[in-house]
């Protein structure tokens, strides 16, 4: 049952029932329509009250329902609203907890509302790239009024209703029990006509033209590459200067366009993805988790020190353990350092940071650590260190707690190996800077134990990450498809480009940053100390040698104040280096390559197909579960850009045949073997299915 109808004291109760958030599915729509034909057929019945059971009033459409033609199938959520609105027996709503998109225009329906104060109340539909379509955008700014409409719409952020309370939204806030507050209200109400209807509320805004105006200029500034928040506007413009079943036409009509979007269609694939890159096909959501209380970090470097912060934040206390006094005095006052900047921006409280420092402690001795749930090692990136440390935790931890590793390029089957309880060990790849980055590759080996899977992967969305499991392999999912990425930025500076044309064709696309600014804000010597490791393990992979030479020019980056750019003191600015330009121009002419004006859709197709090539293979190999995951690593970790829906629905939209037809023209090229299609890539471009 997804709604429940009672019939008591005259009045009659609709109750949607529809866990976790009574979403507003067609079998919980029909029950609705079931309820009210009951409601207005009993003439014993004075007046209705609609409310939802549990967590929510309503969080709005039925997310199981997304892309099934259940979601606009009959009676879709205009036709009870219309229903709810012209009954001829008064409709009230009784609304608590979660009150949101489906779920508020739902609301907007009934003739009065009355709200629990703490009730969330919103229009999100703009974080999916779409806009409130069953009348939100018409009724709410009827009531709460022009600018707050607009802002609640535009920006999707849920509002209490207790800040609420003074405009025409809520007739009444209840302070005590709503139900009882709904009944007296609803008696009080049910022989009073004409019943109230938002539709028939004006507007007034005086100057609403200058006002709008000014709108469209702020939000088309901000919003990107995305089309929704700008129509947003328009659909709510129309609500001041339409008639209403006019105005209600204008938002069908934008709405329509924006689900057939591409940004909208990347939106709601990045929504999905998340969710569903927190499951494992054999790991059962009901798998036992170990409790995690309290948290051991080993090595207070740059990624110890943020990952310690991530569970303080979380309120589990950590403890961080040093070889030197020297080091972990050093950590500890970075972490503290970081924490006084958030302190002193406002963005958190004196208490808050008393009570997160307090959670942070340090040590020297393995002795302190050895009751912690769970211990992170995050030493240097070195397997003789790796060993030298997991050899002590396997001696010391206690039964049972959580052995991981934060190794970037390590092989962590190799790393459990060094303990007696491998099935205990696991891979936590925080990317930089830990505190902040949202993802969490997850590292599955051979022999980790599916409880400690799910403890940690339940744990990522405790310390607020995302987090994407991945087998073992070099570099994992995120960084062996950027190897590929990287390897053909380094051609095109051979071919002809600069760092900047090359940065700036693919930020043009969208991404945070292109590959030669964020060499030089990780550190370019990171990237030549793996080459150096690959010229002797795999010498048939060419790199590019420009890399060497900036390196062998000490630029590496920003901490040397000079990397593919020349920075200035104080400033994280890239200026184009002339020495940088000529040392590359030089090597071209050095391999006697001649260099040739390159397009920017060369650029973009050449570094964004090498991803999806290699993703290809991961995908192919298991390492990755889901190519959706391989899109949530790319979106959360590597600064995708979130308009496409990370590399693999990137190439879904552009369409795989053509993906390997310009393949096929690179392979002609210079290094042409990188070229050759992944097994899976060919196979599904000439079935023509997509990687989603
Ligand atoms: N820096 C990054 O961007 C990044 C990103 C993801 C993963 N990682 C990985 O995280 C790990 C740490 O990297 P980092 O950048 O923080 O290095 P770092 O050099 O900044 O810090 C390493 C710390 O470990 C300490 N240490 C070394 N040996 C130790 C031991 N035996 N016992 C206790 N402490 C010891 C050092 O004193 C140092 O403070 C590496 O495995 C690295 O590959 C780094």
């Amino acid at each position: 049952m997804s709604a429940e109808y009672q019939v008591n004291a005259n009045l009659a109760v609709i109750t949607l029932n529809n866990p976790p958030v009574n979403g507003l599915g067609l079998a919980t729509r029909a029950a609705i329509v079931d309820g009210m034909k009951q409601a207005l057929n009993n003439p014993d019945v004075k007046a209705i009250i609609i409310t939802g059971a549990g967590k929510a009033f309503s969080g709005g459409a039925d997310i199981k329902e997304f892309n099934s033609p259940k979601a606009f199938a009959e009676p879709s959520l205009h036709t009870v609203i219309h229903l709810l609105e012209s009954s001829e027996k008064p409709v009230i709503a009784a609304i608590h907890s979660v009150c949101m998109g489906g779920g508020l225009e739902l609301a907007l329906g009934c003739h009065y509302r009355i709200a629990s104060p703490g009730t969330q109340v919103a229009l999100p539909e703009v974080k999916l790239g779409i806009l409130p379509g069953a009348g939100g955008t018409q009724r709410l700014p009827r009531v709460v009024g022009l600018e707050l409409a607009l802002n609640m719409i535009v920006s999707g952020a849920p509002v209490a209703s207790e800040k609420l309370a003074k405009t025409a939204l809520f007739n009444q806030i209840a302070e005590g029990d709503l139900m009882e507050a709904a009944r007296a209200f609803a008696l009080q109400v049910a022989d009073s006509r004409p019943l109230p209807k938002v539709r028939d509320i004006r507007i007034d805004y005086p100057n609403h033209e200058a006002f709008l105006q000014f709108s469209r200029n702020t939000v088309r500034a901000m919003a990107g590459p995305f089309p929704a928040p700008l129509q947003c506007v328009e659909a709510v413009a129309a609500a001041v200067t339409k008639k209403f079943d006019d105005g209600m036409k204008v938002e069908r009509d934008l709405f329509l366009q924006l689900v057939q979007s591409n940004e909208s269609k990347a939106l709601r694939h990045a929504f999905f993805a998340e969710r569903a890159a927190s499951k494992l096909p054999d790991v059962p959501e009901d798998t036992p988790m170990r409790p995690i209380q309290s948290v051991a970090v080993v090595g207070a470097g740059t990624m110890g020190g943020g990952i310690a912060m991530n569970f303080a934040n979380a309120g589990i206390p950590v403890k961080i353990l040093e070889m030197k006094q020297e080091a972990l005095d050093k950590g500890l006052a970075t972490i503290r350092k970081n924490y006084e900047n958030t302190l002193k921006k406002g963005k958190l409280t004196q208490e808050k940071f008393d009570q997160r420092i307090g959670l942070i402690s340090g040590t020297l001795s393995y002795d302190d650590i050895a009751q912690a749930d769970l211990v992170i090692e995050a030493v240097f990136e070195e397997m003789g260190v790796k060993e030298q440390v997991f050899k002590k935790l396997d001696q010391v931890m206690k039964a049972g707690a959580i052995l991981a590793s934060n190794t970037s390029t390590l092989d962590l089957d190799k790393i459990a190996a060094f303990t007696s309880r491998p099935q205990d060990v696991i891979g936590t790849h925080f990317f930089s800077p830990a505190n902040v980055m949202k993802l969490l590759e997850i590292v599955r080996g051979k022999h980790t134990a599916k409880d400690v899977l799910a403890t940690v992967m339940a744990l990522s969305k405790k310390i607020k990450k995302t987090g994407v499991v991945s087998g073992v392999c070099d570099g994992f999912i995120g960084n062996r498809m950027i190897e590929q990425y990287s390897r053909q930025a380094g051609y095109l500076l051979e071919e002809g480009c600069t760092p900047e044309q090359v940065d700036k064709a693919v930020e043009k696309l969208g991404f945070a940053m292109g590959p030669f600014r964020m060499g030089d804000l990780a550190g370019n010597d990171i990237g030549w100390a793996i080459r150096k490791r690959r010229y002797v393990e795999k010498p048939q992979i060419v790199y590019s040698k420009t890399a060497d030479l900036l390196c062998e020019m000490g630029r590496f980056g920003q901490k040397t104040g000079a990397g593919w750019y020349d920075y200035k003191a104080g400033d994280r600015k890239a200026y184009p280096s002339e020495v940088v330009n000529q040392m590359i121009v030089q090597h071209s002419a050095d391999i006697g390559v001649a260099r040739r004006k390159i397009s920017d859709e060369e650029i973009v197709e050449r570094l964004i197909y090498a991803l999806v090539n290699e993703a290809a293979y991961i995908l192919e190999e298991g390492i990755a579960t889901r190519a959706s995951d391989i899109d949530m690593v790319y979106l959360t970790g590597y600064g995708f850009p979130l308009h496409t829906g990370g590399p693999m629905f990137y190439a879904d939209t552009i369409g795989l045949p053509n993906v390997v037809m310009a393949m096929e023209k690179y392979a002609k090229g210079r290094h042409g073997d990188a070229w050759k299609p992944a097994p899976l890539l060919a196979r599904l471009a000439a079935e023509g299915k997509t990687f989603n």
